[in-house]
């Protein structure tokens, strides 16, 4: 991948597609909810269609119009056995919360997925609902994917998680939407809110209290108008490549900024980058537009609390740190080595490829900035956020980058090359230089 930038750096509006997690929990809701659930701007990449053909396996149809998503929802008690094994493909999302729905059904189904997904973690999610009377297995007994759940009545618990992961909070939160009594979680960290806030909106009764939140049993959901914000996570990659190519003024629109999701934007702002907010819209997702200037970045120690704020941007902030004056610290990030890839071994590995300083620790990684990157073949592991970590540091490397299946960007956002080339396009005086 090579691309070639004007003097004038990367100029331009971008609007970045819907956020991953609000998408998935849209169609979720909406299917279990009564009535109709209408979704404007819902992420079409692939993990968020892997979620409604899940749920249409399950009889809840979906219109798939070009400006909305339409759920007719089967109401709380209303899915059907899935007529074929439920495939969750890449997605961990899919499979860790569609389990906590499915705890409580009056079917038994399976669920598989991709090759990375049958190493992803699910004893995370089968200890708690175990605890709440689910009957969840692992078929090969090895805490992974196909996992077997035949619906049983569940019971409330009040369950204290060994990790800050959304994922697992929203498995138990609604698992405990159809239990016999109240439900809590509690996280060492809070993770990102949005299921607390969405399950609200759809009429259950959903309190938060510092790192604990808690669900009531209801008896029904309503379907809603969902109007799902720019994902800071994908914008998290213009920002990134904005700040570390001089001469770059870029303004990212609508992109979602919940306190539980905006550790991006706390970061580039300790490292030194110039970010400004416009046209912030207030409530339950809050959004604004964001205007990013290159700037010249200084390392940073990120660790604690703010860690599953950031955690899928982690990569991008690698590469920025690459470019940044000192040392990056980033600690309490075991969680990486369980996503798509190991995304610290990955990051650590393809980074040295290309000439940078760093090195991996148990939880985290030390990058020391400053040092040329140049050419390299990359190895992605198939994991969109690698794949677009490096198309960004494409853009400041000496040489050209070879990202192998870069097409998986396809999993969070398959516009993601055309996007990024319309930016560094250079314009009239330069002729196209892309
Ligand atoms: C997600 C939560 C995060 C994140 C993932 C999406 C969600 O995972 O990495 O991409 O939608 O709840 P964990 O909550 O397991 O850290």
């Amino acid at each position: 991948m090579k691309y070639e930038i004007s003097r004038y750096g990367l100029r331009g509006e971008i609007t970045v597609p819907g956020d991953k997690s609000i998408s998935h929990r849209s169609v979720m809701f909406g299917a279990l909810a009564g009535g109709v659930t209408e979704i404007e701007n819902f992420l079409r990449g692939a993990d968020c269609m892997t979620t409604i053909s899940c749920f249409a396996n399950m009889g809840v149809h979906t219109d798939v119009t070009p400006d909305r998503i339409l759920v007719h929802g089967n109401g709380l008690r209303g899915l059907k056995a899935p007529e074929k094994i439920l495939d969750c493909g890449n997605s961990g999302t899919t499979t860790r919360l569609i389990s906590g729905i499915l705890a409580s059904q009056s079917f038994s189904c399976s669920m598989v997925g991709d090759a990375s997904l049958k190493k992803r973690p699910m004893r995370r999610i089968m200890k708690p609902l175990s605890m709440m009377g689910a009957d969840i297995t692992s078929t090969l007994g090895n805490d992974c994917l196909p996992l077997r759940i035949n619906g049983k009545q569940l019971h409330g618990i009040h369950y204290m998680s060994p990790v800050a992961s959304a994922q697992v909070k929203s498995a138990i939160l609604l698992a405990g939407l159809t239990a016999d009594s109240p439900t809590s979680v509690t996280e060492p960290y809070l993770s990102r809110n949005h299921t607390e806030l969405m399950l609200s909106t759809f009429g259950a009764q959903v309190t938060s209290e510092g790192t604990t939140a808690t669900i009531y049993p209801a008896d029904e959901l309503y379907g809603q108008k969902i109007i799902v914000p720019g994902d800071i996570s994908s914008a998290a990659f213009f920002l990134a490549a904005a700040l570390i190519v001089p001469g770059s003024e870029i303004v990212l629109k609508n992109i979602g900024i919940n306190p539980t999701r905006d550790g991006m934007l706390t970061v580039c702002r300790e490292m030194g980058g110039n970010l400004t907010y416009e046209n912030i819209r207030r409530g339950g997702e809050p959004s604004a537009d964001i205007v990013v200037r290159s700037s010249d970045l200084h390392g940073i120690t990120i660790q604690g609390d703010i860690i599953p704020k950031l955690i899928d941007e982690l990569p991008v902030i690698a590469v920025m740190a690459c470019y940044a004056k000192g040392t990056t610290i980033i600690k309490d990030a075991a969680e990486l080595k369980v996503k798509e890839s190991n995304r610290i071994r990955i990051m650590v590995d393809n980074l040295k490829l290309m000439g940078a300083d760093v090195e991996e620790t148990d939880d985290g990684m030390i990058i020391h900035g400053g040092r040329p990157l140049h050419k390299a073949v990359i190895n992605s592991a198939d994991d969109h956020r690698i794949a677009m970590s490096f198309a960004v540091a494409a853009l400041r490397c000496d040489g050209e980058l070879i990202i192998t299946h870069k097409n998986c960007v396809g999993i969070s956002y398959p516009r993601f090359y055309i996007d990024i080339k319309q930016l560094v396009h250079t314009g009239q005086d330069f002729g196209k230089i892309y």
